[in-house]
């Protein structure tokens, strides 16, 4: 079936985006194919989503099996097993001091309710100051109107303001420009030590920070120093450390990106995309026995959304997880990641447009540079990374490029294919991006600025 361009779905997309956008007919494992016949490598799992691929049987199975045996009923009315099946096995993976899961229908909700959880814990003990919430410049939290405010993104008071209550931001640790990795770190600290003192620490209910970047720092990698550093003012002045792991967990080599370092544990974490893996719109907020048991015992968390926790969502989740653990898919982002790294690394070496490869596991990042001798940024007039996607297509590839703040943290193209992506598709994927690159970049590079 072909859909034509100006049809019932595109009323509300920009035209200049709709009519770059290839119509998705099928798709099977990592690939999609469109409506031209074309087959797509999905390099970032849709928007770092769909980590089991397409049509994985023990989803699709476990959904229709909860289906029939019990469609619907409401979270907020009733308990049922398939909840606690997901829950438990998802508390189980991320062990000690993340016993209490909350689900929720995607990522922006899952950190909104973090903080009106948050939110309501401060209430409760008398902390009724405790509003501000912290977060990084650049970064990314969601699209609800109170998640937007939570982004590091240049134009979120000229569209929301009077809409949002804004984070107070302090700049991201971007390590690509700066003199060291543990500068960059030091800088950040050093800008919410001033912040803690400017708006007052007693007033800062939660710091919320993605401990890897995605798609809004282009995978910026902190050096440890910097969670370490969060741990230590949160602690000290009681303020809830919260991850936003939507994008990073079960991708970077570990569960949780934060369990690289097991001294800067958050509060609480946000997870989502991968966790539905796109079988069902899913997220979750974990938390510890304590912290919830010490809402339940006082004001009590009385916000809940019609969909929290569905039945048949939560079949597909457990059914993800169960896929995610007995293919042992997290250590296989370990080994597949380092494959992915050297090859970008290698094309690094070819692309002048390419000025650094970074990120973990499977979830790696390309910055994509104007002038590879000063590192220069490409400015507001040019979009490189939608140029290179729009040609990635003619090569197999379906790019992920969705430019934030005008590209002036700089430009990038993650890759992060689905997690079940094999050694040979993994090779594939690398050549297409040379060819793509190849055939893109030439025309892209020294035009900074956008000069024609
Ligand atoms: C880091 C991060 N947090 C939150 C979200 C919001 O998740 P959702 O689109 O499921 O609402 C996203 C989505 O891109 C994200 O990348």
């Amino acid at each position: 079936m072909v859909v034509p361009l100006g049809n019932t779905q595109d009323a509300f997309f920009p035209r200049s985006i709709a009519a770059t956008m290839p119509t998705i007919v099928s798709g099977h494992g990592v690939h999609l194919v469109d409506d031209r016949g074309r087959e797509l490598i999905d390099v970032c799992s849709g928007p770092f989503l769909a980590s089991l691929g397409q049509g994985n049987e023990r989803v699709l199975d476990a959904m229709s099996r909860q289906g029939r045996e019990l469609t619907y009923v409401y979270s907020r009315m009733t308990r049922h097993p398939a909840n606690a099946r997901l829950s438990g096995r998802l508390a189980r993976l991320l062990g000690p001091g993340f016993e209490r899961v909350h689900l929720t229908s995607g990522g922006s909700e899952a950190n909104e309710m973090a903080i009106k959880m948050l939110r309501m814990r401060a209430l409760s003990r008398g902390e009724r100051d405790r509003t501000v919430v912290v977060s990084l410049m650049p970064s990314y939290h969601g699209a609800t109107v109170l998640t937007l405010g939570f982004n590091g993104d240049v134009s979120v008071s000229g569209s929301w303001g009077p809409f949002t209550v804004e984070a107070e931001r302090i700049p991201a640790p971007l390590t690509f420009r700066a003199p060291s990795t543990h500068e960059a770190a030091a800088t950040s600290l050093t800008a919410l030590d001033d912040l803690l003192a400017r708006v007052g620490a007693e007033r800062v209910l939660a710091v919320l920070v993605e401990p890897i970047g995605g798609q809004s720092s282009g995978v910026n990698v902190p050096h440890p120093s910097f969670a370490r550093g969060l741990r230590r003012r949160c602690d000290e002045h009681g303020i809830a450390l919260v991850f936003d792991e939507i994008v990073t967990a079960f991708r970077t080599g570990e569960v949780l990106a934060a369990f690289h370092d097991r001294d800067a544990l958050p509060d609480v974490v946000t997870l989502a995309k991968g966790l539905g893996a796109g079988y069902a719109p899913l997220g979750a907020v974990a938390t510890s026995a304590q912290l919830a048991d010490e809402l339940a015992d006082s004001l009590g968390f009385v916000v809940s959304h019609s969909y929290d926790a569905s039945p048949i969502a939560c079949a597909a989740g457990d059914a993800v997880l169960a896929e995610i653990e007995d293919r042992d898919l997290v250590e296989r982002s370990t080994r597949l990641g380092a494959v992915l790294r050297d090859g970008l690394d290698a094309l690094a070496a070819r692309h002048r447009i390419i000025g650094d490869v970074r990120g973990r596991g499977l979830l790696q990042a390309v910055e994509l540079v104007a002038d590879p001798d000063t590192m220069a940024t490409f400015g507001p007039g040019l979009d490189p990374a939608h140029e290179i996607a729009k040609v990635g297509i003619d090569h197999g590839l379906l790019l992920y490029a969705r430019r934030q703040n005008e590209g002036r943290f700089g430009d990038w193209l993650l890759l992060a294919p689905p997690l079940v992506i094999d050694d040979d598709e993994l090779a594939s994927m690398l050549q297409r991006f040379d060819d793509t690159l190849r055939a893109a970049a030439p025309r892209l590079v020294g035009r900074s600025d956008g000069d024609p």
